[in-house]
């Protein structure tokens, strides 16, 4: 079905995937390809109007995980299919780890149904759409809090305590396990260069770049 690649990002807020993304969607169009940057919750007018209400309004867990699947849906149907089959590379900041490591593990919510919903939205004749690949910026909750308090005024996720944290990550953590051909533990603790060459090194193995990848100037210093 699809010609494209389909990368994911994932971590606890404060692991440092942004400037990465950027980069990486930089080096790819270098090398020739069409890349498709986007992002969840979001990536669609309707998938950022949802974005707005699960990052700022008040809601139970169930309301909250049903959103993230709908707004999904919506990235899917009308941003991540079209282009995989355009053959882009698609770079997606979160996608459905993040629901199992956030609403499941963060939460508390049954990882059984947030199971269920998958096939229902990422259900296909083939199987289950899923990334090609997830790099997985794995960080200690504690830096990522430190690091998260210098930078930005927190939203609803990361406003939450490091246990809340602490258990995201034993999600993100449970999901490299159950995958590990397909999820990528990058040490999100290194220096932002050493993070990069772990990163491309990766993906010069999977083929997907070439050799030469010098260190975009977004990330100079390191
Ligand atoms: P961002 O700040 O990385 O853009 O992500 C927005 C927040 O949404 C982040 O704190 C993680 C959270 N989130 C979930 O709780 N469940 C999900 O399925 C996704 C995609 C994000």
């Amino acid at each position: 079905m699809s010609k494209g690649i389909f990368i994911s990002f994932e971590g606890v807020d404060g692991a440092g995937k942004s400037t990465h993304i950027q980069g990486l969607a930089e080096t790819f169009r270098q090398q020739g390809r069409q890349v498709t940057l986007t992002r969840e919750p979001g990536g669609t007018p309707l998938a950022e109007k949802l974005r707005h209400m699960v990052l700022n309004d008040a809601m139970d867990p169930l309301t909250e995980a049903l959103l993230m699947f709908a707004a999904r849906r919506s990235h899917i149907q009308e941003v991540i299919q079209p282009a995989l089959v355009r053959g882009d590379v698609v770079l997606c900041d979160r996608f459905t780890d993040a629901t199992f490591a956030y609403q499941g593990h963060g939460r508390g919510f049954d990882l059984a149904v947030l199971s269920q919903l998958e096939q229902w939205v990422q259900g296909h004749a083939d199987g289950l759409l899923e990334p090609d690949m997830t790099l997985w910026f794995a960080l200690d909750p504690a830096i990522a809090a430190q690091r998260l308090a210098a930078a930005r005024v927190p939203d609803r996720f990361e406003s939450q305590p490091q246990a809340f944290f602490a258990q995201v990550h034993a999600g993100y953590e449970a999901r490299a396990l159950a995958s590990p051909g397909r999820v990528v533990r990058i040490n999100a603790a290194q220096s932002r260069h050493q993070v990069w060459q772990q990163m491309t090194q990766v993906l010069v193995r999977r083929g997907w770049l070439s050799i030469m990848v010098p260190v975009p100037a977004a990330l100079t210093p390191p």
